[in-house]
């Protein structure tokens, strides 16, 4: 696997399948600090998704600076975390990083801050069945483009994802597409604009609101059954 180097020093892949990117080209780890993990806030001891977790760097971003996570990434290419291990980041994750090169042997680590990472290889639109509703804090969505596969920004995976979040959770995502809005709209999530950064338009931020009953946040649920 071959590493391209972005603008802000960190090193992103080509996907031949997909034609496109894992990161912008304007800076792969700043992607991840600017547009997940400084646009929604992470707290020590959250639960936290990282749906397509690719090389893992929403995630390191998310430890740096915090403890006590408990970090779930869904992935279903094992080439690309076996590249983790070869995968070389700038001097300000250094430290955070080391705990994950760990990953390409075991699928569960902890680092010395007691943040835990656990893979769960496999199609994310079927693995996330598997995780326990009303449990996650913050989701980093980040799926190739929506033109390339929009099955994963789907009406129905967003009510999958609406459902493990706790009331008031945030999801941080690239894209700010119409229809990936308009989906995450109607799986019942509050959109907003996230930043700018490396181009024109924002990213999104999609918010489960408090004031989503019990009955609310199972009905997305319900609805994927009915229609499976
Ligand atoms: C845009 S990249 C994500 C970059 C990643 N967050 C990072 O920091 O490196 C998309 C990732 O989603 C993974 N992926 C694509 N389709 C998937 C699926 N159906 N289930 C799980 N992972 C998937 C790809 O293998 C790739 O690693």
């Amino acid at each position: 696997m071959q590493f391209i180097k972005t603008k802000d020093s960190s090193f992103t892949v080509y996907n031949e399948r997909y034609k496109e990117h894992y990161h912008t080209l304007s800076g792969a780890l700043e992607e991840a600090f600017e547009k997940h993990v400084n646009a929604i806030g992470v707290e020590d001891e959250s639960h936290i998704l990282d749906f397509c977790f690719g090389l893992g760097y929403n995630s390191i971003a998310a430890t740096k600076g915090h403890k006590n996570l408990n970090i779930l990434g869904l992935e279903n290419d094992l080439e690309i975390i076996k590249a983790i291990k070869n995968l070389t980041v700038p001097k300000e994750i250094e430290k955070e990083f080391s705990a994950f090169r760990n990953l390409t042997e075991k699928p569960e680590i902890t680092d010395e801050n007691n943040n835990t990472i656990k893979l769960i290889l496999g199609d994310a639109i079927h693995t996330i069945d598997q995780l326990p509703e009303v449990f996650f804090n913050r989701v980093f969505f980040d799926p190739f483009s929506p033109k390339k596969q929009p099955e994963m920004w789907s009406k129905e995976v967003f009510k999958k994802v609406f459902a493990l979040m706790k009331p008031g959770a945030k999801l941080s995502t690239y894209s700010c597409a119409k229809m990936v809005r308009e989906n995450m709209k109607a799986a019942g999530f509050i959109v907003m604009d996230g930043p700018i950064i490396g181009r024109k338009s924002p990213a999104t931020i999609a918010i489960k609101s408090h004031l989503a009953s019990r009955n609310q946040q199972l009905a997305p649920r319900k609805m994927c059954n009915y229609s499976s």
